[in-house]
């Protein structure tokens, strides 16, 4: 049993590696540390991706590919408000058939390739009476409900250590940096504690009600998972939902994927700006630290 153990757990570490020396190849030169997935309608960020080089999913080793609608499924390096970016047009969900541990696989192989914070977006639903159809919510916290963690299995002696902290796990600084941004342009955002679920039925009214009294003020079926994988090897985090639709039952609400996608396309220009900027900050951050 421990041998098999370590069998996983070397297998890990050596698809990474081999995912690692692709991606590299592709790369050359550039050395992004700056992270972005993008999630359901949130994709068309990444036409505004500049010197853009685009490796689809299929060609990295170990690498799941999309089959979710709208998810294009492919890495963007380029950049991004002056800042270099490694973005996924595109993510992998668990309720599309995938382990929690090949959910995570893609943002382990950003940190492989030297990327530092992540910026992980998607669209929720507002489980929060007070939020509208069409604002952003930036993560406080979140809220795991989809009974699995990517880390299972992979430490000790694999990537990292097997415990770790996720005591402000969404950076306080960059929440900061989110809620300035959103002011100067002029997107309206909430911040609140996202629930993570593995989907892909909606959820039913009862539950909404049930994760509202846990303190839940947005609910959707990905990232999570992603959050803790980057936690787990000290990547910064940021993450943003767009609020697609009202959570089920809230003010009668009965939300469909195509409510969802219409919602994103409308907010595509708000959102486009607010991770430009937050990106274009961070970059002169870094610079300043030079
Ligand atoms: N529930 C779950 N996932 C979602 C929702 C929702 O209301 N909206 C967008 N993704």
């Amino acid at each position: 049993m421990a041998e098999a153990n370590e069998g996983a757990r070397n297998a890990l570490k050596e698809s990474l590696q081999e995912a690692r020396e692709v991606m590299r190849g592709r790369m050359g030169q550039r050395a992004p540390r700056i992270g972005i997935i993008l999630g359901s309608g949130l994709g068309p960020l990444a036409e505004q991706i500049e010197d853009a080089l685009f490796i689809p999913f299929g060609e990295v080793p170990h690498m799941k590919t999309s089959t979710a609608t709208g998810h294009v499924g492919r890495f963007v390096a380029g950049r991004l408000g002056g800042a270099e970016v490694l973005a996924m047009q595109g993510r992998l969900h668990g309720y599309e058939g995938n382990t929690a541990q090949e959910v995570a696989f893609p943002v382990w192989l950003l940190r492989e390739l030297g990327v530092e914070t992540l910026i992980t977006t998607n669209a929720a639903g507002a489980i929060n009476e007070s939020y509208q159809v069409g604002d952003f919510c930036i993560m406080s916290d979140h809220i795991n409900f989809t009974g699995r963690n990517p880390v299972v299995g992979t430490d000790p002696d694999g990537l990292s250590m097997r415990f770790f902290s996720m005591l402000d796990a969404y950076d306080p600084a960059l929440r900061a940096l989110a809620h300035e941004v959103a002011r100067a342009e002029g997107v309206r955002v909430q911040e609140g504690v996202y629930l993570g679920l593995l989907g892909p039925s909606f959820e039913t009214p009862a539950e909404i009600r049930a994760f509202r009294a846990w303190g839940a003020d947005t609910v959707a079926m990905s990232v999570v998972e992603e959050v803790i994988a980057a936690r787990h090897v000290g990547m910064r985090v940021l993450g943003i939902s767009l609020v697609s639709n009202m959570a089920c039952g809230v003010e009668g609400a009965n939300p469909s994927d195509a409510e969802v996608f219409e919602v994103a396309k409308r907010a595509e220009d708000g959102f486009c700006r607010l991770v430009s900027g937050i990106v274009a900050r961070m970059g002169e951050a870094a610079s300043d630290g030079e």
